[in-house]
Protein backbone atom coordinates (compact mmCIF):
# COMPACT_ATOMS: atom_id res chain seq x y z
CA UNK A 1 0.00 0.00 0.00
CA UNK A 2 1.33 3.70 -0.48
CA UNK A 3 2.42 5.33 2.02
CA UNK A 4 2.41 9.42 2.57
CA UNK A 5 4.97 11.59 3.26
CA UNK A 6 5.14 15.32 4.15
CA UNK A 7 8.35 17.21 3.63
CA UNK A 8 8.77 20.12 5.28
CA UNK A 9 10.67 23.34 4.90
CA UNK A 10 10.58 26.17 7.66
CA UNK A 11 12.16 29.47 7.16
CA UNK A 12 14.78 30.87 5.55
CA UNK A 13 15.96 26.83 4.06
CA UNK A 14 14.38 28.75 0.79
CA UNK A 15 18.14 30.44 0.67
CA UNK A 16 19.94 26.89 0.86
CA UNK A 17 22.99 27.05 -1.53
CA UNK A 18 23.84 30.75 -1.26
CA UNK A 19 22.85 31.00 2.89
CA UNK A 20 26.09 30.30 4.84
CA UNK A 21 27.33 27.83 2.92
CA UNK A 22 29.86 27.32 5.40
CA UNK A 23 27.43 25.85 7.77
CA UNK A 24 24.68 24.68 5.63
CA UNK A 25 26.35 23.44 2.79
CA UNK A 26 25.88 24.25 -1.16
CA UNK A 27 22.83 22.09 -1.85
CA UNK A 28 20.17 24.19 -2.90
CA UNK A 29 16.52 23.60 -1.66
CA UNK A 30 15.61 22.07 -4.88
CA UNK A 31 18.60 19.66 -5.09
CA UNK A 32 17.77 18.12 -1.55
CA UNK A 33 14.39 17.78 -2.56
CA UNK A 34 15.86 15.65 -5.75
CA UNK A 35 18.24 13.90 -3.68
CA UNK A 36 14.88 13.56 -1.27
CA UNK A 37 13.69 11.71 -4.57
CA UNK A 38 16.39 9.40 -5.52
CA UNK A 39 16.26 8.31 -2.14
CA UNK A 40 12.51 6.72 -2.14
CA UNK A 41 12.53 6.06 -5.57
CA UNK A 42 12.27 2.32 -4.90
CA UNK A 43 9.33 2.35 -2.12
CA UNK A 44 5.84 3.03 -3.04
CA UNK A 45 6.30 6.66 -1.39
CA UNK A 46 3.94 9.55 -2.43
CA UNK A 47 5.77 12.55 -1.27
CA UNK A 48 4.50 16.21 -1.18
CA UNK A 49 7.03 18.95 -0.21
CA UNK A 50 6.57 22.59 0.91
CA UNK A 51 8.51 25.09 2.16
CA UNK A 52 7.37 28.71 4.24
CA UNK A 53 8.63 31.42 5.82
CA UNK A 54 5.47 32.20 7.12
CA UNK A 55 4.75 29.87 11.01
CA UNK A 56 0.70 29.85 10.74
CA UNK A 57 1.18 27.99 6.86
CA UNK A 58 3.71 25.60 8.39
CA UNK A 59 0.87 25.03 11.07
CA UNK A 60 -1.98 24.95 8.46
CA UNK A 61 0.00 22.23 6.17
CA UNK A 62 0.44 20.08 9.32
CA UNK A 63 -3.43 20.05 9.84
CA UNK A 64 -4.14 19.06 6.51
CA UNK A 65 -1.40 16.47 6.72
CA UNK A 66 -3.75 14.33 9.42
CA UNK A 67 -5.95 14.01 6.58
CA UNK A 68 -3.46 12.25 3.67
CA UNK A 69 0.23 11.70 5.18
CA UNK A 70 1.78 8.71 7.09
CA UNK A 71 4.16 10.59 8.36
CA UNK A 72 6.26 13.64 8.21
CA UNK A 73 9.92 14.87 7.89
CA UNK A 74 10.33 18.83 8.95
CA UNK A 75 13.71 21.01 9.13
CA UNK A 76 11.71 23.97 11.02
CA UNK A 77 14.42 25.93 11.02
CA UNK A 78 14.71 28.78 13.64
CA UNK A 79 10.51 27.73 14.96
CA UNK A 80 12.20 25.09 16.27
CA UNK A 81 13.86 26.81 19.10
CA UNK A 82 10.55 29.16 19.55
CA UNK A 83 7.23 27.93 18.44
CA UNK A 84 4.90 26.32 20.67
CA UNK A 85 2.40 26.57 17.97
CA UNK A 86 4.32 24.35 15.94
CA UNK A 87 4.71 22.04 18.97
CA UNK A 88 0.95 22.15 19.48
CA UNK A 89 0.43 21.36 15.34
CA UNK A 90 3.02 18.53 15.46
CA UNK A 91 0.91 16.78 18.59
CA UNK A 92 -2.55 17.22 17.16
CA UNK A 93 -1.32 15.50 13.86
CA UNK A 94 -0.59 12.17 15.96
CA UNK A 95 1.21 11.13 12.96
CA UNK A 96 5.27 10.26 13.41
CA UNK A 97 6.99 13.44 12.81
CA UNK A 98 11.02 13.87 12.39
CA UNK A 99 13.17 16.84 13.16
CA UNK A 100 15.59 17.35 10.46
CA UNK A 101 18.04 19.85 10.97
CA UNK A 102 21.26 20.25 8.31
CA UNK A 103 23.93 21.45 11.00
CA UNK A 104 24.18 20.18 14.48
CA UNK A 105 22.25 22.32 16.22
CA UNK A 106 24.06 21.26 19.72
CA UNK A 107 27.54 22.54 18.93
CA UNK A 108 26.15 26.08 17.89
CA UNK A 109 24.88 28.69 20.20
CA UNK A 110 23.22 28.16 23.29
CA UNK A 111 19.78 29.43 21.79
CA UNK A 112 19.58 26.76 19.43
CA UNK A 113 20.01 23.81 21.58
CA UNK A 114 16.66 24.08 22.65
CA UNK A 115 14.00 22.11 20.37
CA UNK A 116 10.46 22.83 21.26
CA UNK A 117 9.36 20.06 18.75
CA UNK A 118 11.78 17.83 19.48
CA UNK A 119 9.72 16.30 22.95
CA UNK A 120 6.70 15.58 20.16
CA UNK A 121 8.33 14.34 17.75
CA UNK A 122 9.59 10.37 17.57
CA UNK A 123 13.08 11.78 17.09
CA UNK A 124 15.46 14.60 15.78
CA UNK A 125 18.49 14.07 13.35
CA UNK A 126 21.12 17.06 13.05
CA UNK A 127 24.43 17.78 11.74
CA UNK A 128 25.01 15.69 8.63
CA UNK A 129 24.20 18.08 6.15
CA UNK A 130 21.53 17.62 3.68
CA UNK A 131 21.93 14.19 4.09
CA UNK A 132 20.06 14.48 7.75
CA UNK A 133 16.65 14.13 5.60
CA UNK A 134 17.29 10.98 4.21
CA UNK A 135 18.42 9.46 7.67
CA UNK A 136 15.07 11.06 8.67
CA UNK A 137 13.08 9.05 5.33
CA UNK A 138 15.44 5.65 6.27
CA UNK A 139 14.06 6.26 10.04
CA UNK A 140 10.29 7.05 9.29
CA UNK A 141 10.42 3.71 7.54
CA UNK A 142 11.96 2.00 9.92
CA UNK A 143 9.33 3.36 12.13
CA UNK A 144 6.64 1.89 9.83
CA UNK A 145 8.13 -1.54 9.52
CA UNK A 146 7.97 -1.34 13.64
CA UNK A 147 4.66 -0.81 13.67
CA UNK A 148 3.43 -3.77 11.14
CA UNK A 149 5.33 -6.08 12.77
C1 LIG B 1 18.46 24.67 10.93
C2 LIG B 1 19.02 25.06 12.31
C3 LIG B 1 18.26 26.24 12.91
O1 LIG B 1 18.81 26.60 14.15
C4 LIG B 1 18.36 27.43 11.97
O2 LIG B 1 17.59 28.50 12.49
C5 LIG B 1 17.95 27.11 10.57
C6 LIG B 1 18.44 25.86 9.98
C7 LIG B 1 19.31 23.56 10.26
O3 LIG B 1 18.79 22.91 9.35
O4 LIG B 1 20.48 23.36 10.62
O5 LIG B 1 17.33 27.90 9.89
O6 LIG B 1 17.15 24.16 11.10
Amino acid sequence: MTKHILLLHGPNLNLLGTRQPEIYGKMTLDDINAAVRRHIAPYEIELRIQQSNHEGELVGWLHEARGWADGVVFNPGAYTHTSVALRDAISATELPVIEVHLSNVHGREPFRHRSLLAGVCIGQIAGFGWHSYLLALDALLREWRLKSD
